[in-house]
Formats: C-alpha cells, structure tokens, sequence
C-alpha cells in the first residue's frame, strides 16, 4: 500500500531561516543605498568647492571699522580699525544659525544659544567650538573680490589671515 505523504506546516526553524534571510536582503539594500548616496553627495560637495568671485565693490566703499553685510555671500566684509580684511561666514560654526552683526557691541551674537564673536570671528563665548569660516579676498583694479565657492575652517583668528590691499593681484 502506497503511503501519501502531507504537506508538513511550515516549521518554526523554516519560518526564521527566511526570516533572517530577507532581513539581511534588506540590510544590505539599505548600505547599498546610503553608499549610492553618499558617493553622490560627496561629488556634489567637491563642485561646491569651486571658485565663485564675486564683485562686493570699490575699496572706498569699505572703511575702516566697516562691517559690511554681503547678501550674495551670506557674509560679512569686515574692514579692520587696524587695518586688513576679512571676508567672514555668517553661518555660526555651532550649529549653523545665521549671526547678526550687533553695531552697539561691535560683535557677532548668535541668537540660537548666545555664542558671541569679535570683529575677527574669534569666539568670545561659547557653544560655538571655533572662530567663524573665512572666504579668500582679493583686490583687483581697486576693486574688493571674494570667492564665496572656497570657504576657510579655522580654530581661531590669526594676523596673517587678513587680507590687505597692497596685495593686489
Ligand atoms: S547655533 Fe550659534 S550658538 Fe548654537
């Protein structure tokens, strides 16, 4: 006599071997993804990374103890009391908020969590764990150019990073 053989329900063992299968098809769908794109956010970051002069204006335009807002930047050009330039971020470095330039107390002050700047970018108060980002200036046909594509990361404010007429280019 011939036996039939049942359909076994499916085991427990079975059930979770497939389980961690399409789990793991998942997981590494997901590394793949994130890789894809962060492959193509680093292509992107390096094209921001290219030169972008602008024009701001005459040198007379900018004097001494100026503090000059750059809207096309999203900078200050701040003119120096002693002298020299300094094209500086508006982005505050602890979490990005957009710093005013406070005219009364002649400093930047973030109105996120109260981190405040000197003239320079030096941070005077915390959170803000170092000075703000620069821009490159240069000075052509008395002409005040900055290139907004090359942002500068810094600790703190140092002398030679001013930028000076004299240097024209
Ligand atoms: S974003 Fe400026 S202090 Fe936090």
């Amino acid at each position: 006599m011939a036996m039939v053989k049942t359909p076994q329900p499916t085991s427990r063992r079975g059930f979770l071997t497939r389980l961690w299968i399409g789990l793991g098809v998942v997981a590494f769908l997901q590394i793949l993804a994130t890789t894809v794109l962060s492959l193509l956010s680093g292509r992107k970051r390096s094209q921001t990374g290219q030169d972008q002069i602008i024009e701001v204006g005459k040198l007379s335009d900018f004097p001494p103890g100026s503090v000059t807002f750059i809207a096309l930047g999203h900078l200050y050009l701040c003119h120096l009391d002693t002298g020299g330039f300094l094209a500086i971020s508006r982005k505050c470095t602890h979490l990005g908020c957009a710093i005013p330039w406070v005219t009364e107390r002649k400093q930047f002050e973030c109105p996120c969590h109260a981190s405040v700047f000197d003239i320079t970018g030096k941070v005077l108060k915390s959170p803000a764990p170092r000075a703000l980002d620069l821009y490159p200036i240069s000075f052509k046909r008395n002409q005040v150019t900055i290139n907004i594509g090359k942002s500068i990361k810094r600790s703190t404010f140092k002398t030679e990073q001013l930028a000076h007429p004299q240097e024209l280019s």
